[in-house]
């Protein structure tokens, strides 16, 4: 299980309670132009973090977007040679140009962009993967075609039953490359794009330019970035990164358990979940009177409500959500609090959605940490 006390003792308790400061010390800020600020969890196949002060707007701004690399950026692309090819169970196949897709009817939809593995560093026992603290999620305003337009063009087969994405990633030595598949149903749901544009601009290069898959509400490893082949399968892609990677036990595990591959489901749908923004966790506030805020999120579900605790977790006040709502898009949400007096004090925040889950004290351990949900806290010192 990975508990609200076990992130205390793994994460504040050991190393001094300011886990900011952990992931800073740890790793370098970058250097990167148009990502300057952002935490470098990986340099060979880029992988960078948000710190999670940045998770206090509706939409957050590219230079502050996570980015999660499996392998090499394509490190060339003539955009006149760029094609995006629709191909396997159609009546009839294609193959479209930058300027075919964008004269295609566009539209933008509001995705909070999560990756699975988000959290993964508080897992205990530890797991391999990424070391992602909170701050491997965002949200933008993706533009495009619709997916469905595409596959209706193309005239999918009765045969046709899950949609495979394959992107220009530089696969390095003997690596499987990042291909995956989502069902049709998802594939032809009018909010399903291929996003030629963020927050109104084209697609950079670290986020998938020209053209990236965007599924929302479901974990960004969905969302096949430098997408050039869509290919319509008559059964899930069985490639790696579908098997055995993104794969949750069905049953609970013991930690450091190895799980069965037979006992275990793709991770579509992101979880019910909430960031305080501020204040930082270690910080020092200068005043009693503290304004608690950060957003919250549900995958396909809305947000209902959230709760902040002042006091660890014995009492909970409802937050104000903020008024910016939009489906697949996670709610900003604020609470007052005067602090009676000075001292430490530990602030949570548990936040539930549209479908009655609420986020839980403690999750069951999985052996690739995706999907952890646990209520979010910070610990502060408030002046006497
Ligand atoms: N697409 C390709 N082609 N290669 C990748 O490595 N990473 C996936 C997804 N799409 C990946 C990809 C994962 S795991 C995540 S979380 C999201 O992209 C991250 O998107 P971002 O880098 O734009 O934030």
């Amino acid at each position: 299980m990975i508990s609200r006390r076990e992130f205390l003792a793994g994460v504040s308790g050991s190393i001094g309670g300011v886990w900011p400061l952990l992931s800073r010390a740890a790793d370098e800020s970058v250097a990167l132009p148009g990502k300057e600020g952002m935490i470098v969890r990986s340099h060979r196949f880029l992988d960078l973090e948000m710190p999670v002060e940045y998770a206090n707007l509706f939409i957050t701004p590219v230079e502050h977007f996570f980015v999660r690399n499996h392998m090499h950026e394509p490190s060339t692309l003539d955009v006149s040679k760029w094609r995006l090819s629709i191909g396997g169970e159609v009546e009839k196949p294609l193959a479209l140009t930058l300027a075919e897709l964008l004269k295609m009817e566009q539209r933008t939809v509001t995705n909070t962009l999560e990756c699975a593995g988000n959290g993964r560093a508080f897992a205990v026992p530890h797991v391999p993967g990424v070391q992602w603290q909170k701050g491997a999620v965002g949200t933008a305003r993706f533009g495009g075609p619709r997916l469905r337009d595409l596959l209706e063009r193309a005239g999918v087969k009765p045969a046709g039953k899950h949609v495979m994405f394959g992107g220009l990633d530089e696969v390095p030595g003997k690596v499987p490359p990042f291909i995956r598949s989502i069902p049709i149903e998802k594939a032809i749901d009018g909010d399903t794009l291929v996003a030629l544009n963020m927050n109104g601009a084209r697609l950079t290069k670290h986020h998938g330019f020209p053209a990236r898959v965007v599924v929302p509400g479901w974990i960004g490893a969905a969302s096949c970035k430098w997408v050039t082949e869509i290919k319509v399968l008559d059964r899930e892609f069985d490639g790696n990164f579908m098997s055995p990677g993104y794969r949750m036990p069905n049953q609970p595990v013991q930690p450091g358990e190895a799980v069965n591959v037979a006992d275990t489901h793709p991770a579509t749908a992101l979880k019910v979940k909430s960031l305080i923004a501020s204040p930082s966790d270690g910080a020092s506030v200068k005043s009693r009177a503290i304004h608690i805020q950060g957003v919250a999120w549900a995958g396909e579900a809305d947000i209902e409500k959230v709760e902040v605790s002042t006091d660890s977790g014995t009492t909970w006040q409802p937050a104000q959500l903020s008024k910016n709502h939009s489906r697949y898009a996670w709610r900003r949400w604020s609470h007052f609090w005067k602090a009676p007096r000075g001292g430490d004090y530990t602030i949570l925040s548990r936040a539930t959605d549209s479908d009655g889950h609420t986020q839980p004290d403690s999750v069951p351990w999985n052996p690739s940490g995706y999907l952890i949900n646990v209520v979010d806290q910070v610990k502060i010192h408030v002046p006497v």
